[in-house]
């Protein structure tokens, strides 16, 4: 079983970083393989808890090699001041492999994702302002800078004027901005070649190797399924492919070499920035589980809007991901309610719907159908088995399996490393 999947079947803050880092001592390498620093992984270990945004959460894992794909984009004053960081409590970063076919998130692109979402005002993505959208844009555009252009400063010259040719007019004459130097991006740019060539290599190469070499390799999804630009809440989304299929073009591996796809589940629901949350509470219950559930994005330091968990969300990340398993997380949240409801289907317009709809106008129109689960009171936070769990938390889990189609193989019962139920080995 070598090379595992472990993505966000929600919204994001699933619990991702906590789920990498629990497998990082049996992983060989840890692969990111979309985003970049709109990502906020919260891990704990033992006392010390760790904010990490662009660096795979293998990192603090010593024996494994944390690598950067070529799906991600990189803001690299960010990357490396993460990694000083890291370096200045005590762990060791030498290890780290960026591809040189990533995509640079530059001071031009902060620029216009902030100044885009100003234009929105109302309509606005609610985006985190690291500049993953403009970046996204510019690869597909074909007008991107990528690690490897730091290497050839003529051939940099040119791309970053290119680049801006077209953006400066934008800025210039829609948003009313003053020009971007390209000259001065380059100086920008240079700084950071040197301090990035020991981690620059052909990423695709080392994986493939250590795939077939039968290494154990762990791709780590940021955001989530419902955040997918192909398969997420359109236009309220990220600019790239957090689902399974990203893993594949993301790191430059084929699907033949996929061998489990995990998908993160919150035993609720959570939203960050705008678009349809069907099972949205804005009463006491959703700022209930905000305050317990310590509800705050670890990126913008925003309050992160809750929910009760839906059935269908899960079904559809099921689907899209072709998911093997669940990784149940934050089920402590949910200890101390009487009753707990769950979203099971919708009522679209007077018709019930069991599946995702793809028409954003019905998504827009769903309401929750919820059945109700009986609670539990009992501190579930030291179990280390299933059987440890009170029987209606043990029932919850297994309607939420049923209801989800793939089997919950671990559950979060709290924060840390060590405070997980395995059921089922994920290697
Ligand atoms: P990510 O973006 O998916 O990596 O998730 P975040 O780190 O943004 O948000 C998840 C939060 O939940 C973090 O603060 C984790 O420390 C915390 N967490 C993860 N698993 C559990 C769990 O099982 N129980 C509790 N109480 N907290 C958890
Ligand atoms: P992790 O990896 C939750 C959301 C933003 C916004 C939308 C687009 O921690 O789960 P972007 O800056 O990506 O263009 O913003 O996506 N978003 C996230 N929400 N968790 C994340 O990452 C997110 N990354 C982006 O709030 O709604
Ligand atoms: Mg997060």
């Amino acid at each position: 079983m070598p090379a595992l999947v472990l993505l966000g079947a929600q919204w994001g803050d699933e619990g991702k970083g906590k789920a990498t880092d629990l497998l990082g001592g049996s992983v060989d390498y840890v692969v990111r393989y979309q985003g970049g620093n709109n990502a906020g992984h919260t891990v704990v270990v033992g006392d010390q808890k760790y904010a990490l945004h662009l660096l795979p959460s293998g990192i603090l894992s010593p024996e494994c090699t944390p690598v950067i794909g070529n799906g991600v984009v990189i803001d690299p004053a960010v990357l490396l001041s993460e990694l000083s960081g890291l370096n200045d409590r005590g762990v060791d970063t030498s290890k780290l492999l960026i591809s040189g076919n990533a995509h640079l998130i530059t001071s031009y692109h902060t620029t216009m994702d902030k100044v885009t979402e100003r234009f929105l005002g109302s309509r606005k993505i609610g985006t985190t302002g690291r500049g993953i959208g403009p970046t996204y844009a510019d690869k597909i555009n074909r007008v991107g800078i990528r690690v490897q252009d730091l290497y050839d400063e003529s051939i940099l010259i040119q791309k970053v004027d290119a680049a801006l040719d077209f953006k400066n007019q934008i800025l210039a004459k829609l948003y009313n901005r003053r020009a971007i130097e390209a000259g001065k991006i380059v100086e920008e740019l240079l700084v950071y070649a040197d301090k990035l060539r020991p981690y620059v290599s052909d990423t695709t190469l080392v994986l493939n190797d250590a795939i077939d070499a039968g290494k154990v390799v762990l791709f780590e999804g940021g955001q989530g399924t419902l955040l997918d630009v192909d398969h997420g809440t359109y236009p309220f989304v990220t600019s790239s492919n957090p689902t399974a299929g990203g893993a594949c073009t993301g790191a430059g591996v084929g699907p033949t070499k996929i061998s489990r796809v995990i998908g993160i589940l919150k035993a609720y629901t959570t939203r960050v920035g705008a678009g349809p949350f069907p099972t949205e509470l804005l009463d006491e219950d959703g700022e209930a589980l905000r305050r317990i559930g310590g509800e705050r994005g670890v990126t913008t330091g925003r309050d992160r809007r809750c929910g009760w968990f839906d059935a269908v969300i899960s079904r559809y990340a099921t689907r899209v991901n072709g998911l093997t398993d669940f990784f149940l997380t934050k089920l402590d949240v949910l200890t101390g309610w009487e009753r707990i409801p769950v979203c099971v289907a919708y009522e679209i317009d007077g018709k019930r719907v069991e599946e995702l709809p793809y028409s954003q106008s019905d998504f827009h129109h769903a309401k929750p159908i919820y059945e109700y689960l009986p609670g539990w009171t009992e501190d579930i936070s030291k179990a280390k088995t299933f059987d440890d769990l009170p029987k209606n938390a043990q029932d919850y889990v297994k309607a939420l399996e049923e209801m989800s189609g793939a089997p919950i193989s671990a559950i979060g019962v709290g924060p840390g490393r060590t405070e997980t139920i395995q059921i089922n080995s994920f290697l």
